[in-house]
């Protein structure tokens, strides 16, 4: 970093704005050279402001070039105001007053993606957390909260569709011939809510009726070649108006809601009022283009987007640090409604799967913080899985503390307390514990400590008193910061079952039940269960009721009693998860030492039973069969050696394949049957299994297998059954897979989110000439640096290639810094992301760690964005 450092703001510098904006009047007069943007703001000084007389200081500049300020329609001299690189100050003004600003802006050089800027041939805007700013002079925070009547001017050949949050009031032609069209929003909104979209855009309409009788049409818009991909997110978008109105009472306020989809965006969707913005590859789902956790995402966040209208937008955040408030609350929110419309123990094992490899990671790395940070340099830094995902198990521990019932209560008074609010987390777990009667206080160190908690319980039984005593305690590592800790109150969902896998019933606290949750509130306590029939194996930490790394010394052999006999369908996943995690630590450390690698697999022996097993739901077994990813070993690792942990997954994986090579055959076999294609949970996890026994299969080294792998690639009419076909090809190096991929790239070349698999799935391949494939594919006619999607694909695809992204010379990081170095000033959003991988230096082996830390450094000593400093700067430290 050059010039001086960007510096940190702190939550406890909070204080409310000095200004009000009542009316915010926007007009846009867009055009390809220059846009010319007018606002006019009615404000007031703030009567709960303790600074009657603080200058006015708008946020904005840097791309924004102003052209005239006035007040009460009186021309400022440049004399009356300061301007700096990103504010006006001025010093002077009225209690209460209308600002005039006429701004510049240049929508088409706009890379960042923040602000107003064009995709393909519209243009769109994204305003979260800080991109209004990039647009005109605002106050930019969450809590000014003002009403937004918005003009767009354009030419009306290019730009048939012009749209803004609200109702559109009026559509004329004016004296140039331009179309324009007035919006007006009546709910008192932030500015990052706030959006615009122009272009010549396709729609299908449809209708929803609330529960209170009122009609609101509803529309989706893309560009015409990909209107026919909109159908399942319209019946999403349907199916998560009614779950909110049953589930939460919360009913849709407008007249109209809107989703539009947009190819060029740097995160999944946005929110905006009225008028959702997404990226293109979490809308558009058709059979043949999108498999089926592509359709499973598209579900998930049309619902998450939808949701944020109350959990949200009716109730916003005070200030960023708050951002959990919001986006826990609504990952929470889809995350039961995707349960509702699918396998609930599914939905929660690969959530749970995706919390402990990515967000634990994230916990144990340079970058942890609170799920309310207490700082931050850059907010764009802050949209993490910490803030997402844990925010989410927090809100789920207070669903499981309070009951259904009470944390309805809870939701309900929170949305009627702070209806057009910007409020705190400490305001949505009040309204938890005044509906409940439950105190939360010790409950919310959850938002202010990092780090994952260890939990650990051991248990002892006695044969003549009938008891069974568990020890438990908790302890939270230290992060960057935050040297001691507090003991947490952690929910503990467990159930106890005898050495033949039934359920033992066990009193606690004088209830007798099947199940009970224990709530761990000090560092260390004893809970005594009484009238246990026998020495029991406990079951703990059912559906993972808290965010804790849970250990307890089970056998081999009780975990295997586990995995097939737990009640807890979560367990049972659990319970597999923990015996080949074991098995591969074992192999890990033969490989370190140059051993030759020999396992007696006891995951065979389960994993034959759960083949057999007709009971089981087909996604819980693939799910089961699955083997812990190479991103879980690493985060679990104290020292990660990448290749060590390649090799010990190649070595178990290879195995089973060969030892059960018949049964896979069958599974497979079974499974391979002809259905139209419907994204259903039945059909989901058979192709699932399908694909999961195909795998396994083809680890041994059958000719049979290879055949059915081309077989299916050939036969395939649904984009699954194609892509796990192609993948397989490609990971077990099937002597075609080259001809599939071009065969597939040929297929496929028109539409860019199946491109976008093929460019990540090549990118990621365990080659020897790794890194010159992904430098061709930067070069290929199919890549394109503006497109975060391509971006991500590709350099994406590269991290998880161990052979490529890990060479022992150090060019795979290499290669990184200068990607990351070449996005910084062009999107530094995106580049800012980039870093992650490069940023567990720490963790790794000596040899490979040295080569990271050299590059964050080479990095660091470059011109930087906000964005890349903080994440650099923070993860050398
Ligand atoms: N609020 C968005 C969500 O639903 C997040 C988001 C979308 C975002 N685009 C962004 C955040 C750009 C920062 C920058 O989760
Ligand atoms: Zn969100």
């Amino acid at each position: 970093m050059k010039d001086g450092q960007p510096s940190a703001i702190y939550l406890k510098d909070y204080q409310v704005p000095a200004f009000l904006i009542d009316k915010t009047e926007l007009v846009f007069d867009l055009d390809e050279s220059v846009t010319v943007v007018t606002s006019h703001l009615h404000m007031r000084r703030n009567p709960e402001s303790k600074h009657k007389t603080a200058p006015l200081i708008l946020d904005g500049g840097e791309d924004v070039k102003l052209i005239a300020i006035a007040m009460d329609h009186y021309q400022l001299p440049s004399e009356e105001y300061c301007l700096t690189d990103n504010q006006i100050i001025i010093t002077a003004t009225a209690d209460e007053f209308i600002l005039t600003c006429e701004t510049l802006i240049e929508p088409q050089n706009n890379t960042r993606l923040e602000g107003l800027y064009r995709s393909s041939s519209m243009f769109c805007t994204q305003c979260e957390a800080e991109g209004f700013r990039h647009i005109t002079y605002y106050l930019d925070r969450p809590d000014v909260m003002s009403v937004f009547t918005t003009t767009i001017i354009a030419n009306a050949d290019d730009y048939p569709v012009l749209l803004s949050n609200g109702n559109e009031v009026s559509r004329s032609v004016n004296e140039e011939g331009k179309t324009v069209a007035v919006w007006h929003d009546p709910f008192p909104k932030p500015a990052y809510l706030f959006a615009l979209v122009a272009g010549d855009l396709n729609v299908i309409e449809d209708q929803f009726v609330t529960q209170s009788g009122r009609t609101v049409e509803l529309k989706i818009f893309t560009e015409a070649h990909n209107i026919d991909k909109v159908d399942y997110s319209m019946d999403a978008l349907k199916r998560s108006m009614k779950w909110d109105e049953d589930k939460y009472g919360r009913e849709y306020d407008l007249d109209i809601f809107m989703i539009v989809a947009v190819d060029d965006f740097n995160m999944g969707a946005m929110e905006n009022k009225g008028l959702n913005v997404f990226n293109s590859s979490c809308l558009l789902a058709s059979p043949k283009t999108t498999t089926d956790d592509g359709y499973q995402r598209v579900e998930a966040v049309v619902a998450h987007e939808y949701f944020h209208n109350w959990s949200g937008n009716r109730v916003t955040c005070r200030d960023w640090f708050q951002l959990s408030l919001k986006e826990g609350f609504t990952v929470f929110r889809d995350q039961q409604f995707s349960s509702d419309m699918n396998s609930p123990v599914v939905k929660r094992v690969e959530d749970v799967s995706f919390l402990k490899t990515a967000q634990f990671a994230e916990d144990a790395g340079p970058m942890a913080h609170p799920v309310r940070p207490a700082s931050f340099i850059e907010i764009s830094n802050f949209y993490t899985l910490t803030i997402y995902e844990k925010g989410s198990e927090i809100v789920r521990m207070i669903h499981t503390i309070l009951g259904e019932e009470m944390f309805r209560k809870g939701s309900d008074l929170y949305f009627d307390r702070h209806d057009g609010q910007a409020v705190t987390c400490d305001n949505f777990v009040q309204a938890m514990q005044d509906a409940s009667g439950i105190n939360l206080s010790q409950f919310k160190r959850w938002y202010s400590q990092a780090g994952t908690p260890r939990v650990e319980v051991s248990g002892e039984y006695d044969d003549v008193e009938k008891t069974y005593q568990l020890t438990v305690s908790q302890m939270t590592p230290p992060t960057s910061n935050q040297p001691t800790k507090l003991p947490l109150l952690i929910p503990v969902r467990m159930g106890l079952l005898d050495n033949e896998g039934n359920v033992l019933n066990a009193d606690l606290d004088g209830v007798n039940a099947q199940e009970h949750v224990l709530h761990l509130d000090k560092a260390e306590q004893v809970f005594k269960f009484k009238n246990v029939a026998s020495a029991p194996i406990p079951s703990l930490l059912r559906g993972f009721s808290a965010p804790v790394k849970l250990s307890h010394n089970y056998t081999v052999e009780q975990l295997l009693l586990l995995m097939s006999s737990d009640n807890d369908g979560f367990n049972r996943w659990s319970a597999a998860q923990e015996l080949a995690v074991r098995e591969l630590t074992a192999l890990i450390e033969q490989v370190k030492l140059g051993e030759t690698l020999t396992v007696e697999s006891q995951l065979l022996v389960g994993f034959k039973r759960v083949l057999s097993d007709e009971t089981l739901d087909k996604s819980m077994v693939s799910l089961i069969l699955t083997l812990p990813s190479q991103a879980y070993l690493s985060e679990l690792a104290t020292e990660i050696d990448p290749h060590a942990i390649k090799a010990a997954r190649t070595h178990l994986k290879r195995l089973i394949g060969c030892a059960l090579e018949q049964k896979f055959a069958d599974c497979y076999s079974q499974n391979n049957a002809k259905v139209d294609y419907l994204p259903t949970a039945d059909q989901i996890a058979q192709r699932k299994l399908k694909a999961v026994a195909l795998s396994y299969w083809n680890e041994s080294d059958s000719v049979t297998a290879r055949r059915a792998v081309i077989d299916q690639f050939n036969a395939a009419d649904n984009m699954t059954d194609q892509f796990s076909a192609l993948s397989i090809a490609v990971n077990v190096g099937h002597s075609d897979f080259q001809v599939m991929l071009d065969d597939f790239y040929s297929q496929w070349s028109h539409e860019a989110l199946v491109v976008n698999k093929w460019l990540m799935l090549i990118a990621g391949q365990e080659a020897d000439n790794g890194l010159d494939q992904v430098r061709g594919l930067m070069e290929h006619e199919a890549f394109d640096l503006k497109n975060p999607n391509k971006v991500r694909a590709v350099l994406g695809g590269l991290g998880s290639s161990v052979s490529t992204f890990h060479d022992t010379s150090g060019s795979g990081y290499e290669f990184l810094a200068d990607q990351i170095i070449l996005l910084n000033k062009r999107n530094p959003q995106l580049a800012s992301r980039l870093c992650t991988p490069l940023t567990r230096w720490k963790k790794m082996t000596p040899s490979l760690s040295v080569l990271m830390q050299k590059q964050l450094e080479r990095i660091l000593s470059e011109e930087l964005s906000k964005d890349v400093f903080e994440v650099v700067s923070k993860s050398l430290a």
